[in-house]
């Protein structure tokens, strides 16, 4: 049975009991609106750091902070009633020690309700995942493109490919051995995708990687067209918010210019008639 038939929001452990059945449908969210869109259709949202980029303009996910991610995973949770929270441990907040990671993750749980945190990363995390997992913060892994390495990896670029496909492999092996619940695949060819996903006992959660993942996650914003001029491989595009927000917003202007908006409808009138 998916997690969304249910009246509450599934936990990290009915997520891992959904290997191999139906695919989990995840999106990230950043505001409360978008979060209760996707509320009870997607079995978990992700609170991604990927909204320093979609949100705030900036170049890269390196310059975001515990605040912005508390502060929107806390909008989110607002949303949620029926679909898990999971937010992301923001570039700087874990990789240090297991000790700094739990503070942070324990933070972000605490101060946004977040049922998870997702880390990058794979061998060399898996020490951090076992430690946090042991003290309580279930962790949802993110092997392949990591996005808070692009100035050591080189860029967006998929990941995996010819030689490099068994140490993608041994990653996802030792961040499920280490206690994830389930594992981000971001660009990843799909192929080796789906040879992780018959190799390991947790959800792979895809993104630019194989429709033989376990499970689906897509940038809300991509998908819904909200960016005209970006439009990566693996982005469907299931709407063209962008375009319409576009035209609108030159309509609009048009008519305040024209002064036919605002028309009589859309005004108060001085006093109430018979009064
Ligand atoms: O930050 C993010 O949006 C992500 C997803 C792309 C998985 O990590």
């Amino acid at each position: 049975m998916s997690a969304t038939a249910k009246k509450t929001a599934p936990l990290p452990d009915d997520i891992r009991a959904m290997k191999g059945g139906t695919p989990i449908v995840s999106l990230t969210a950043y505001t409360t609106p978008m979060a209760r869109m996707m509320d009870g259709v997607c079995d978990f949202a992700l609170v991604g750091d990927s909204v320093g980029m979609v949100l705030h303009g900036m170049p890269s996910t390196l310059g975001v902070t515990m605040e912005m991610m508390i502060l929107h995973g806390q909008a989110v949770a607002r949303g949620l009633s029926r679909t898990m929270l999971v937010i992301d441990m923001p570039f700087g907040s874990y990789e240090e020690s297991p000790e700094q990671a739990f503070r942070n993750a324990a933070r972000l749980m605490r101060e946004t309700g977040a049922a998870a945190v997702k880390l990058e990363g794979g061998q060399h995390m898996a020490d951090t995942i076992a430690f946090l997992v042991a003290r309580g913060v279930p962790v949802m892994a993110h092997v392949g493109l990591t996005p808070q390495s692009i100035n050591t990896l080189g860029g967006y670029k998929v990941q995996g490919r010819d030689d490099q496909a068994d140490a993608l492999l041994a990653d996802a092996r030792a961040v499920a051995q280490a206690g994830a619940f389930s594992v981000v695949l971001e660009k990843v060819p799909a192929g080796l995708a789906d040879r992780i996903t018959e190799a390991i006992d947790i959800p792979t959660i895809g993104i630019g990687a194989s429709p033989g993942c376990d499970g689906q996650i897509l940038v809300v914003d991509d998908m819904l067209g909200l960016f005209t001029a970006f439009k990566p491989k693996f982005v469907k595009r299931y709407a063209t918010l962008g375009e319409e927000g576009e035209a609108a917003i030159r309509a609009y202007a048009e008519e305040v210019r024209a002064r036919t908006f605002p028309a009589a409808e859309h005004v108060f009138a001085d006093k109430a008639p018979g009064t």
